[in-house]
C-alpha cells in the first residue's frame, strides 16, 4: 500500500503498477477469468483521458447500421457511454457474475490496465485494442478536479504539490503513467493491425479525420462524410453533456454521469497548475518520453 489520501483511495502495487484496492481485485479476477475473442474491441486509456468520448465514438462507428446517428432514438441520447459499455476490472469488482459472453458481437468493452497485466487472451487473440492518450498535465488536473468531487475530505484536502510529486514518480491509477503510454505506443508502432494509438488533442482537432482512423482499423468500412459529422456531433462534448441521462444518471456504483463531463477542452491546466507544477511534469515528461518520439505541445 501507498501513503494515504492520494486523490481517491489507498493504493496497491501489483506487477508494477498502482491500483486502487476495488480495480486491482477486479483486474485480478479479469486476468483469470476474461477470455478474449478475436472480433472483439477493446478500449484502453489512462483515467480522465477521454473514455466517455471514445466510447460514445466506437460506439456510434460500429453501431451505425443499427443505430443511425441521425436516428432520432440513439442510444447515446438517452444512455450514458459507460452504460452501454462494461469497464472491464469495474465490472469484474462489482458483479462478478456478469455475462461477457451476452454482450453482443462485436464485444465493445474498456479497461485502464497496462499492457503487460493484460490477460494473455486479449494479447494472444486477434482482439483490436484502441488506446486514448492524453496530455499529461490535462489529464492529470482533469483526475485532480473529478478526485475532489468524488473525495472524503482527507483526499480534497491533500495538497496539489504532494500529488503532482506523486503523479511523477509514478503513482496513478494503472501508472506509472508514463510505462502505461510507452508500452501501448510502442505496441501500435510493433503491431499497427494490433493497436491503434490516438491522442486526445488529436481528436479534439480532427475529429472527422480520427473517426475514419478507427473504422479503418476496425475494419468498419468506408463512411460517409454525412455520417461522420453525424458521430462528430452526437458525441461532441456539448451535445452529450446537456443529455439528461449524462446530466441526472448514476453509474451502479453511485458516480453521478455528469461527472464525466467538466469543461472537455485542451490546454485548460493552466487554470489549474502553476508554473512551477505544470514545469515538473514537462520535466518529466521529457526525461520519460525521450528518444520514443511520443510529443505533447500543449
Ligand atoms: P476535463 O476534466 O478536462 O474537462 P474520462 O472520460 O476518461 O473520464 O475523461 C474525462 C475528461 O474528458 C473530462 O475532461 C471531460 O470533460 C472530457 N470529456 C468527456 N466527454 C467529452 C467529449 N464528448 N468531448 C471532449 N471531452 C470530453
Amino acid at each position: 500500500p501507498s501513503e494515504k489520501g492520494w486523490l481517491v483511495s489507498q493504493m496497491y502495487q501489483f506487477q508494477g503498477r498502482w491500483h486502487t484496492q476495488a480495480l486491482l481485485q477486479g483486474l485480478l479476477q479479469y486476468q483469470k477469468h476474461f477470455e478474449a475473442k478475436d472480433s472483439d474491441i477493446i478500449l484502453v486509456t489512462n483515467p480522465k483521458s477521454g473514455t466517455t468520448w471514445l466510447k460514445a465514438l466506437v460506439f456510434s462507428i460500429i453501431n451505425r447500421h443499427k443505430f443511425p446517428v441521425s436516428s432520432g432514438d440513439h442510444p447515446l441520447l438517452v444512455t450514458n457511454p459507460h452504460l452501454l459499455i462494461p469497464f472491464l476490472e469495474g465490472v469484474y469488482y462489482e458483479s462478478p457474475n456478469f455475462d461477457f459472453t451476452e454482450l453482443p458481437s462485436p464485444r465493445l468493452m474498456n479497461t485502464h490496465i497496462s499492457l503487460l497485466s493484460l490477460p494473455e487472451s486479449v494479447k494472444s487473440s486477434s482482439c483490436k485494442i484502441v488506446y486514448c492518450c492524453r496530455n499529461p498535465k490535462d489529464m492529470f488536473v482533469s483526475l485532480w478536479h473529478f478526485g475532489k468531487k468524488l473525495a472524503s475530505q482527507e483526499t480534497a484536502d491533500y495538497p496539489i504539490e504532494k500529488a503532482v510529486e506523486a503523479f511523477c514518480q509514478g503513482k496513478f491509477i494503472g501508472g506509472p503513467f508514463w510505462d502505461h503510454v510507452l508500452e501501448y505506443w510502442y505496441a501500435s508502432l510493433e503491431n499497427p493491425n494490433k493497436v491503434l494509438f490516438v491522442t486526445y488533442e488529436e481528436l479534439k482537432k480532427q475529429t472527422g479525420d480520427t473517426i475514419k482512423r478507427i473504422a479503418e482499423f476496425l475494419g468498419c468500412g468506408f463512411i460517409e462524410e454525412e455520417e461522420v459529422g453525424g458521430i462528430v456531433k452526437l458525441c461532441s462534448f456539448e451535445s452529450l453533456s446537456s443529455l439528461e441521462a449524462n446530466r441526472e444518471g448514476k453509474l451502479p456504483n453511485g458516480v453521478e454521469t455528469k461527472a464525466f463531463f467538466r469543461k472537455g477542452e485542451v490546454g485548460g491546466w493552466r487554470d489549474t497548475l502553476s508554473e512551477s507544477l505544470a514545469e515538473e511534469i514537462d520535466r518529466t515528461m521529457e526525461e520519460k518520453f525521450q528518444g520514443s518520439g511520443l510529443k505533447f505541445s500543449c
